[in-house]
């Protein structure tokens, strides 16, 4: 067996004293003894005098949030937003209070000297230009996924990262969410046996769901700076439509691709400790969601990860779906060798079942084809080959573990900026981690829309040409 075994997961349940017996435990045992809760790290105390003030660019649906979020931080205080529809300045305002400076200039909040950090939630197409004027400005940068609207932004920011000395951290919160962590050193302790593939999807059935966004009635050009949101991206006039549902339009957009499998393969490296497929192959189309969008509205993907000295080589089939007669849901689905590990928004599953060691005979099979005599000789042949008829399935044949109560993700991803700024540590999630999740689901857009299979190099984070 290779290092993956998990007989080695069972032997680590046993020491960690998780379990009364390893060997032997029954999947009863297992379901009467509930799921094992995860436990958060302890957070640091913060000194009433340590203040991290932030100022945001991009107040709309995860603007709020990100804000939101960041202000549970103890000591993180909000001093400006920016944003190109008048209606989310005054809702700033309303929400988070009088004293936030507001403008329609993001420079304005990078010049401030009183500003420790930028949080970026603008339009994909925004990211690189506005993480690289805050990294240059000697901001910490918190910026929502995807990176980068096009791969060959990324370079750019990681360099102006790395140049800068700052926290920049990406903001996909599956790169947090202790239950991939939990997932990586479940897997790395051979619960699965070896990794052999991932069936991932997130699927949907509702309008918002597929970025049928409202449009606020006092839409007009005196009250949204079309000319500014257009940025690098072509001139055209003003639209509404295009400026608050810009994730249907490949010019502002990164399609599903960039918006939800970027989340997926963020969790995947979390869980694997990969770093990006070598090929990429996607197909989809447009079937329902015919509004003038120029993205598809269901897309898939197939990846090829090579072996590295984290897991063996493995495939990945990735899935949006936004017309999901079934009503919608996700799933990460990693399965091993010797079991299957599923991720849940607040759970882990493991289900294991080892291949029988000896191959049996009868039923679906040639051996009722077989003469009677030969049937005879064979079965004696397989006796003697077969003496042990094969092992039972040894340790928990279904194991869970579950977030403790209140976790919440997107709050723990948040919390681990601040204190990355505190401490004067790089995020986990990078510059370089973000590219190699951005990457490929970007590579995935270019093979749907070339129609061809694309080779990346995650190590480079390029596309080979
Ligand atoms: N982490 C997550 O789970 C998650 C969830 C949703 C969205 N996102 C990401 O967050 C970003 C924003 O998405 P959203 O749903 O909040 O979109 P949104 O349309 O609700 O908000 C985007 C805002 O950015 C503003 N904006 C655009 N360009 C700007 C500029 N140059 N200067 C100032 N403001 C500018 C717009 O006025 C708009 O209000 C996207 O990159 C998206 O992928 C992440």
């Amino acid at each position: 067996m290779s290092h993956y075994s998990r007989r080695k997961f069972v032997k680590t349940l046993t020491a960690g004293g998780a379990f009364a017996a390893g060997v032997g435990f029954t999947h009863a045992q297992a379901a009467s003894d509930g799921p094992i809760v995860l436990e958060e790290e302890p957070q640091t105390p913060v000194s009433p005098n340590d203040r991290i003030r932030v100022a945001a660019v991009g107040m709309g649906i995860m603007g709020f949030n990100n804000v939101r979020d960041s202000l549970l931080v103890p000591g993180v205080e909000l001093v400006a937003v920016a944003d190109l529809y008048d209606g989310h300045l005054t809702r700033s305002q309303e929400v988070f209070g009088k004293q936030v400076v507001t403008t329609r200039d993001y420079r304005e909040l990078i010049a401030r000297s009183d500003v420790d950090a930028i949080i970026i939630s603008t339009s994909d197409h925004w990211h690189d230009r506005i993480s690289i004027e805050a990294l240059n400005a000697g901001k910490h940068v918190y910026c929502e996924k995807p990176m980068v609207h096009k791969i060959e932004e990324g370079q750019a920011v990681i360099d102006a990262e790395k140049k800068s000395g700052k926290v920049f951290q990406v903001g996909s919160q599956y790169g947090s969410n202790m239950v991939f962590v939990k997932a990586k050193e479940l897997i790395a302790s051979g619960a699965i046996g070896e990794l052999i593939m991932a069936e991932v999807y997130y699927d949907r059935q509702s309008a918002n769901g597929a970025w049928q966004y409202s449009i606020p009635t006092d839409a007009s050009p005196s009250t949204v700076d079309w000319d500014k949101f257009l940025g690098d991206a072509p001139k055209r006039g003003y639209d509404a439509t295009r400026f608050f549902r810009w994730r249907n339009y490949q010019d502002y957009g990164t399609g599903v691709a960039g918006d939800l499998f970027v989340h997926l393969f963020t969790g995947l490296h979390v869980a694997t400790g990969g770093i990006g497929p070598e090929r990429v192959l996607a197909t989809g189309g447009l079937h329902y969601w015919k509004d003038g969008r120029d993205v598809p509205d269901l897309i898939m993907g197939l990846y090829d990860y090579a072996a590295t000295e984290h897991h063996p080589a493995f495939h990945v089939q990735m899935r949006c779906n936004f017309v999901d007669g079934s009503g919608g849901g996700s799933q990460v689905r990693l399965i091993g060798s010797e079991g299957v590990l599923y991720v849940e928004d607040d759970a882990i599953r493991i289900v294991n079942s080892r291949m029988a060691s000896a191959p049996g005979y009868g039923g679906w099979d040639t051996y009722n084809t077989f003469s009677e005599a030969q049937q005879k000789e064979f079965a004696a042949w397989y006796k003697e080959k077969y003496p042990d008829e094969g092992l039972p399935m040894q340790g928990p044949a279904e194991v869970r573990y579950k977030t403790p109560e209140g976790y919440n993700a997107h709050v723990a991803h948040v919390r681990n900026f601040y204190r990355c700024i505190r401490e004067g540590t790089k995020a986990f999630e990078d510059g370089t981690f973000g590219l190699r999740a951005a990457g490929p689901a970007l590579a995935t857009n270019m093979s749907y829309f070339e129609q061809r299979i694309i080779k990346w190099d995650p190590r480079t984070m390029r596309v080979v040409k």
